[in-house]
């Protein structure tokens, strides 16, 4: 039998899914690794964290499925993108990776705009400087720590970092180096005019391929830790969003996806290069050949559930151990019983700053409205309503860009709760579509490795291979109404708060 492997190096775990050409899931294994937050809006992991819970959660796939080494005839990667890790001569790691959705950088994102010009960054980049992205992060390290930087020879995102581990080579591929800030986005390559405008030297980074091409074989010394087979092709794999992209078949025109992960994203494909002037989505590389993709994120969506029951909702974590459940199962229950518009209560998800819409790394969280009459659970719908409207902020962007949207697939951990995906529903006015796989990026790469390996000709006809849709929810237009005015209170608070997350940010030096 053939199968195919996919591994996700997320920002909470990696992890790794064995599928077969049907894309039926084998087995899954699942490695967790801490968050480092050593000021407020930093955001650091180890890379070797994210190594050691690679090949332990190979290794625990490889011993629960009982597959042998030899029939896996792909290996995918996918992961968190964005994140900065910095290698010596001798490829040790330097320094913690900084992640996705630190926000430290917004001083070397006027540098980048300065020395490209807003202008010409959009055209090359497709987008305009963001603290999120790999290159305004690398020019921090240089800012701050000089003594650091100047034993940088390879700066690699999360996954390509993993690449090396398996495979030895320095690679990366279109979709996930789209978000470094340093690809010629329309040409699929590195721009040699961004990096000699920022003085980066091109050899740092590695050879820029297309998601499906094999880019190395698995090393004896990885096999010996993985328990893969020696010379296992390792294709170039996708960022997470354009992995769960694939995952989802996000791979024509008029499919849309909604992920609520750590952070959110309305994900749109297009097959010509299609930019926001404003800058307020951003434009990639799709892990098709040839193709692009336009998508908006806003940084704290699954994040905000997150924080909240870790901070708040000790009873039910405990609850849920008894009882053997999901915690979100027992917060979900809560939050059906309070009402369309939690009671009044309005949640801005800004924990991390904000990309889409407002690309501010000042902005942060805010419940407005509270009263000693709200409950937890009003909080807890709160939440998923606030991530909604961030999510409706994404889509109507793209929407107005003019790029059709006729079928919303709703995917992510977020995705999984039918009451949050109602909520979206009720939110957007539009019926809301899951798929058979709930794997998404680890899908999306192992499909990615079938096309490499041969098994299937092209991504859309692996897509079409083992993609189907098999849920639908219908919108309520009774709650579209409601949500219609909680949703322009939701983007005039915002405005009204722009300046006063300034200060407060001042306020903290
Ligand atoms: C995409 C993005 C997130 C991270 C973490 O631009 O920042 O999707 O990749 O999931």
């Amino acid at each position: 039998m053939a199968y195919l492997l996919g591994i996700d190096i997320g920002t909470s775990g990696t992890k790794t899914v064995l599928f077969d050409l049907s894309g039926k899931t084998i087995a899954s294994d699942t490695q967790e690794y801490p968050l480092y937050q050593p000021q407020n809006g930093w955001a650091e992991q180890d890379p070797e964290d994210w190594w050691r819970a690679t090949y332990t959660s190979i290794r625990n796939v490889l011993n629960k499925s009982g597959v042998e080494a030899g029939e896996i005839k792909g290996v995918g990667l996918s992961g968190q993108m964005h994140g900065a890790v910095l290698l010596d001569k001798e490829d040790k790691v330097l320094r913690k990776a900084i992640i996705w959705c630190d926000q430290r950088s917004a001083r070397e994102c006027e540098e980048i705009t300065s020395r490209v010009g807003a202008k010409r960054l959009i055209e090359i980049t497709a987008n305009p400087a963001l603290t999120g992205f790999t290159a305004s992060k690398i020019l921090w390290v240089r800012n701050h720590e000089p003594e650091i930087f100047e034993q940088v020879r390879k700066i690699l995102l999360p996954k390509d970092y993993i690449r090396l581990c398996l495979t030895g080579e320095t690679a990366t591929e279109v979709s996930d180096a789209s978000g470094m800030q340093l690809l010629d986005i329309p040409n699929r390559q590195w721009s040699d005019e961004v990096l000699e405008k920022l003085e980066l030297d091109k050899s740092m980074l590695g050879k820029v391929y297309e998601s499906q091409e094999v880019t190395g074989q698995v090393t004896q010394k990885a096999a010996a830790l993985t328990g893969l087979k020696p010379g296992t092709p390792v294709v170039g794999g996708a960022g997470d969003q354009a992995a769960g992209a694939v995952g989802n078949g996000i791979v024509k025109q008029g499919l849309i996806s909604s992920v609520i992960g750590t952070s959110g994203v309305v994900f749109a494909y297009t097959d010509k290069v299609s930019i926001d002037p404003e800058g307020r989505v951003h434009t990639f590389c799709h892990a098709v050949p040839n193709t692009w993709h336009v998508m908006g994120v806003t940084q704290g969506a699954g994040l905000s559930l997150q924080w909240f029951r870790n901070q708040f909702c000790q009873e039910e974590v405990s609850a849920a151990k008894l009882l053997d459940v999901d915690v979100y199962q027992l917060t979900d229950k809560g939050a059906a019983l309070s009402s369309v518009g939690a009671n009044g209560l309005v949640y801005l998800p800004y924990l991390m700053g904000e990309r889409t819409p407002h690309l501010d790394p000042d902005c942060r969280g805010v419940f407005f409205g509270l009263s000693a009459k709200h409950t937890k659970r009003d909080m807890i719908r709160a939440i998923m309503e606030g991530v909604a409207f961030s999510l409706r902020d994404c889509l109507s962007i793209i929407e107005k860009m003019g790029i059709p949207v006729e079928e919303v697939r709703a995917s992510g951990g977020g995705g999984k709760s039918p009451l949050w995906r109602q909520i979206q529903a009720d939110v957007f006015g539009k019926p809301l579509y899951t798929i058979n796989s709930s794997e998404g990026p680890a899908l999306g790469v192992a499909l990615l490795a079938g096309v490499g390996a041969g098994l299937y000709k092209s991504v859309p006809e692996a897509c079409e291979a083992t993609v189907k849709v098999v849920t639908h929810q219908a919108y309520q237009e009774e709650n579209h109404q409601k949500y219609e005015g909680y949703y322009k209170l939701y983007t005039t608070l915002y405005t009204s708060l722009k300046n006063d997350f300034k200060t407060l940010a001042g306020l903290q030096g």
